[in-house]
């Protein structure tokens, strides 16, 4: 539906809204409207309020102020239940999804038609048709959640709103973690639900995806919302501009010619997972790509770099020397660091300061006799904060109160604090807006400069595009091809990650 349609009533109406976390206003009289059938971007950079908002409308966070209408109804949402049954259903950032249970408990749980008295073959039928929807065909409704991998449940949180039944449906950042393919499959989703009169609110920092959907962006900054625009009246640039209040000159720094010694060959190497042998290597100085779709393997190499899967033959050298297996327990080999994609499984500590979070990998080295001087531990954090573009006053606060943009931010610069030589690194970006994400590009570069190497998966087909020197493309558990990425175009890589021959 385009904007401006006349006499289009509106769906959802919240005006005024404001939200206080101690010192943050993170929300600042906020409004906010959407009708019916409408898909609605909501963007702005880490930290904005757009999570705030999201929550505020599922009933998780009170607002201190403003009101919310449904339907042209004042309705009360102060709990999730509440909105539920205001018919607003939400994909949450941070997964709501509970690890311990199956799959097809996790996507019949809080329905509102008791699944408790289905027998164990609806479950599983039920659950099967979701997953078939946004192509987790082959997983089995029994699997627990917990053995999925990220991409895997970002999708299983999209399959638990099609279980519902809402009026409004909201996505934060569904695709976050998401290759083309599955990313095609969130959109089709969020197509097939709009085209049927649902009002979508759709929270995303990819902003190709926002072309591809929305009808309009509703775009907020430090917690104020500006006035909001229809698709067809903004570009890409327009939308930077908004979000950031700048312009946003490069994303990528620019690539020289890599001419440091081999540090990290792979030869004829077997991981667990993959079908075939893989042969790689990478030079000081040079960041190493690893491209594909949900299950094709592409963060296996990284993983089993990382010790996290199994090396089960062949030579893998740092150095010139043999990489020995570890055992995870006991870390890993000096000058190696690896930052995991999941931040709840081993990223960062949410109890835990910022402060604390960024020096727990190299607390050693400024703890003199084994007391950590507060004052050597406060600078070298304040040192990388800056340099990671976070916010140098919240250091004090915990993890766990950070946006989810900002909470990667801390994951990425608490991995780099110690200055490894060979930094393994899987979506490095998720959730990061497009201003902060050139500031890490710029920093990755510029370690490598300094003799740093690279080694990142991601399922962001234009990050490593943009990024790497050598890209390597993986298809269903293979590595299908590996060159220098200035042989690569954009849609080439896209074409080859996809399998297809480009057109
Ligand atoms: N429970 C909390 N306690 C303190 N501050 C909070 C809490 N929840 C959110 N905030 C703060 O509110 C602000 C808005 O956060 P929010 O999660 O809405 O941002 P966002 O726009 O979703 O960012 P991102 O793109 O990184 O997900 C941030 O400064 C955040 O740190
Ligand atoms: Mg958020």
């Amino acid at each position: 539906m385009a904007d401006g349609t006349p006499a289009a009533p509106a769906r959802l109406v919240a005006t005024g809204l404001s939200k206080r976390y101690g010192a943050v206003q993170a929300l600042a009289d906020v409004d906010f409207d959407l009708r019916p059938g409408e898909v609605v971007a909501l963007l702005g950079e880490n930290g904005a309020g757009k999570s705030t908002l999201v929550k505020v409308l599922s009933g998780l966070v009170t607002p201190d102020t403003g009101t919310i209408t449904m339907d042209g109804e004042p309705v009360n949402i102060s709990s999730s239940a509440r909105s539920q049954a205001a018919g607003i259903a939400v994909v949450q950032q941070e997964y709501s999804t509970v690890g311990a249970l199956s799959v097809a408990e996790n996507l019949v749980l809080g329905k509102a038609n008791s699944p408790f008295l289905w027998t164990r073959g609806r479950l599983r039928a039920e659950a099967q048709a979701l997953l078939g929807e946004v192509g987790l065909g082959h997983i089995d409704p029994s699997t627990k959640v917990e053995e999925l991998s990220v991409a895997e449940m970002q999708l299983l949180e999209v399959a638990r709103v099609l279980a519902r039944e809402a009026r409004v449906v909201i996505f934060d950042e569904p695709t976050a973690a998401l290759s083309d393919a599955e990313t095609e499959k969130v959109l089709a989703v969020v197509r097939g639900l709009a085209a049927k009169g649902i009002s979508i609110v759709y929270v995303t920092h990819r902003l190709p995806e926002v072309f591809a959907i929305a009808d309009r962006v509703s775009i907020f900054r430090n917690g104020r919302s500006l006035p909001s625009v229809a698709i067809g009246d903004i570009d890409v640039a327009g939308i930077i501009q908004m979000m950031l209040g700048r312009t946003l000159e490069t994303m990528y720094p620019e690539r020289r010619p890599v001419e440091g010694d081999e540090r990290l060959v792979l030869r004829d190497v077997v991981i667990s997972g993959l079908s075939a042998p893989v042969s790689l290597s990478a030079r000081r100085g040079e960041i190493l790509g690893l491209t594909g779709q949900l299950g094709s393997g592409a963060d296996l190499v990284v993983k089993a770099l990382a010790s996290e899967t199994p090396i089960l033959g062949g030579v893998v050298e740092v150095d010139g020397s043999p990489l020995k297996a570890k055992d995870r327990s006991k870390g890993l080999a000096d000058g190696i660091t690896y930052c995991s994609p999941d931040r709840k499984r081993s990223g960062i500590f949410a109890g835990l300061s910022i402060v604390r979070n960024l020096s727990s990998s190299w607390l050693s080295s400024v703890a003199t006799a084994g007391t950590v001087s507060t004052r050597r531990e406060r600078s070298a954090a304040e040192a990388l904060a800056s340099a990671f573009a976070i916010d140098s006053k919240r250091l004090g606060s915990s993890v766990g109160k950070l946006s989810g943009g900002n909470q990667q931010k801390v994951a990425l610069a608490k991995w780099l604090g110690n200055n490894p030589t060979l930094f393994l690194v899987e979506e490095p970006t998720r959730g990061v807006d497009v201003g902060a994400r050139s500031d890490i590009y710029a920093k990755l570069r510029g370690l490598c400069e300094q003799g740093m190497t690279v080694v990142v998966s991601s399922s962001d087909t234009n990050e490593i595009h943009g990024l790497c020197d050598t890209i390597a493309t993986f298809y269903h558990g293979e590595m299908v091809g590996v060159g220098p990425a200035d042989d690569w175009t954009e849609d080439a890589l896209v074409a080859a990650v996809m399998n297809r021959s480009e057109k």
